[in-house]
């Protein structure tokens, strides 16, 4: 690249960006940089999925990224592609945010983001900048840089490799890609931070520079310890229980000191998702790797585990026999805001119950379609799907809450009351006004609480 080409690149308010990967990161990231002013082609090798999305038609459910693909679309800032070869010879800078699933034992399946590397390599017709932005195992960034060098087709091009993690919460991403806590780059060369830095010149932040191992750690730890804050109020909740004190209030004492902070330490049925679980096995493998057994992040997944049997346990010793119980599930996805379902807590639960002989009539606002094909193996004959609440609920001896939308509180339980066989609520996430369900006659159990 000659100088004046390094300026004028170096040089730019906007930039062409390739995102690679339509999922929940790449559409978002896509969505939110064509709002900030680039020209984003996002690619993905799903034809489907472009074909979908080229109709402004979304694949998942997510708030407010809807508005924001059709404004991207409309502004002709945001194209969809599965030209992934054109869509690297025609940007500046490219994002890798494919998927990162786990393996049987934990450890990451890199198989996607090698992939992208070897087509990045081969249609390196110009410098450009290459952010990981899917969640790595750390080192990844050194393997992604010495496999575009080695099978790069132009010898003379150069280009610097970022490492840029996101910190998305699903049900709320679109707000956190424009109001960030912090964006971390790890960065190898000024040339790259520099452009980075002209990228996200419009988001106010703290932008934290490191080295690009730093990044990939700073990723694993922050997921890592938001999991091990969880599994502390989740046995915290345990032992609320057997001294009979309220977790909820044990969280508001610790949440005041500011070293604590009040987020994370809501006591649930565990955590789930398809960040924390498989990051902290990612985590736990990882560090075996380097050499050293994270026996606390061990413990953070068994707690997290024995939350889920723990609740069970609770619906049991109310009901005594679950044979034959008829059980409404209100909350399927992993938490409000989303459709997701992966690792949600509600998939142990229910095929708990199903174990057991309940049986199961399941209600979610927005994740009915996904639960249909989660539990497609289950013995189905026990479990009915509903688009409302109150039919749901008809018959039932126990109405169980997994996720807290807020749309359950707003129901009708004096309705649910006079629907209901035996008027037991289960509430899996602490959402519900116990002492008004226990005035209306309900009986109540929470966790901890
Ligand atoms: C998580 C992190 O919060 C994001 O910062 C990160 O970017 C993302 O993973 C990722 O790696 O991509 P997410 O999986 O969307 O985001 O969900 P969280 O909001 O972290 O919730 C995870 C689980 O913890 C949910 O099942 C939720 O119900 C549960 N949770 C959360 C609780 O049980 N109690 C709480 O107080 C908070």
């Amino acid at each position: 690249m000659d100088l004046k080409n390094k300026l004028l690149l170096e040089n730019k308010k906007n930039f062409n960006i390739c995102v690679i990967g339509a999922g929940h990161v790449g559409l978002v990231v896509s969505a939110g940089l064509a709002k900030l002013g680039h020209k984003v082609v996002c690619v993905d090798n799903n034809r489907k999925k472009i074909v979908l999305l080229k109709r402004l038609s979304l694949t998942f459910f997510e708030p407010g990224l809807e508005s924001l693909v059709r404004e991207g679309v409309k502004r002709g800032r945001l194209y969809f592609s599965y030209n992934l070869a054109e869509g690297i010879k025609n940007s500046e800078v490219i994002f890798i945010a494919v998927g990162t699933p786990p393996k049987e034992d934990g450890s990451v399946d890199l198989t996607s983001i090698e992939n992208v590397c070897r087509v990045i390599a081969r249609n390196l017709n110009s410098y450009k900048v290459i952010i990981e932005k899917s969640t790595v195992p750390v080192h990844t960034g050194e393997k992604v840089k010495e496999t575009i060098s080695r099978y790069k087709k132009k010898k003379n091009v150069s280009f610097d490799v970022v490492s840029n993690p996101e910190f998305l919460r699903e049900g709320s991403a679109v707000y956190d890609f424009f109001n960030p806590s912090r964006i971390v780059l790890g960065v190898e060369s000024q040339r790259a931070e520099r452009i980075l830095r002209a990228i996200y010149k419009n988001l106010k932040t703290t932008l934290l520079v490191t080295d690009i191992n730093t990044a990939e750690l700073i990723k694993h730890a922050c997921n890592s310890f938001l999991a091990t804050k969880l599994s502390f109020i989740n046995a915290i909740s345990r032992i609320c229980d057997l001294a009979g004190a309220n977790v909820e209030r044990v969280a508001e004492g610790m949440g005041l000191d500011p070293r604590i902070g009040r987020d994370f330490l809501k006591a649930g049925v565990g955590f789930g998702g398809f960040c924390l679980p498989k990051d902290i096995d990612a985590f736990i493998h990882l560090s075996e790797k380097l050499g050293y057994n994270f026996s606390l992040l061990k413990e953070v997944k068994k707690i997290n585990q024995e939350q889920k049997s723990y609740f069970v346990e609770k619906i049991k010793e109310c009901l005594w026999v679950l044979k034959d119980k008829r059980i409404a599930v209100f909350g399927l996805s992993f938490k409000p805001g989303t459709d997701d379902m992966r690792f949600s807590p509600s998939i142990d639960i229910i095929e708990s119950l199903v174990k057991e002989k309940a049986l199961l009539f399941l209600y979610d606002p927005q994740s009915i379609g996904e639960a249909k094909r989660v539990f497609s193996g289950l013995a189905t004959k026990k479990i009915k799907f509903f688009k409302e609440p109150y039919s749901a609920v008809k018959g039932c001896d126990c109405l169980c809450l997994l996720t807290e939308w807020e749309e359950f509180n707003r129901l009708n339980f004096k309705k649910i009351k006079s629907l209901m066989r035996y008027s037991l609520i289960a509430d899996g996430r602490n959402f519900l006004d116990k002492e008004k369900l226990e005035k209306l006659g309900f009986k109540y159990i929470g966790i901890g609480r």
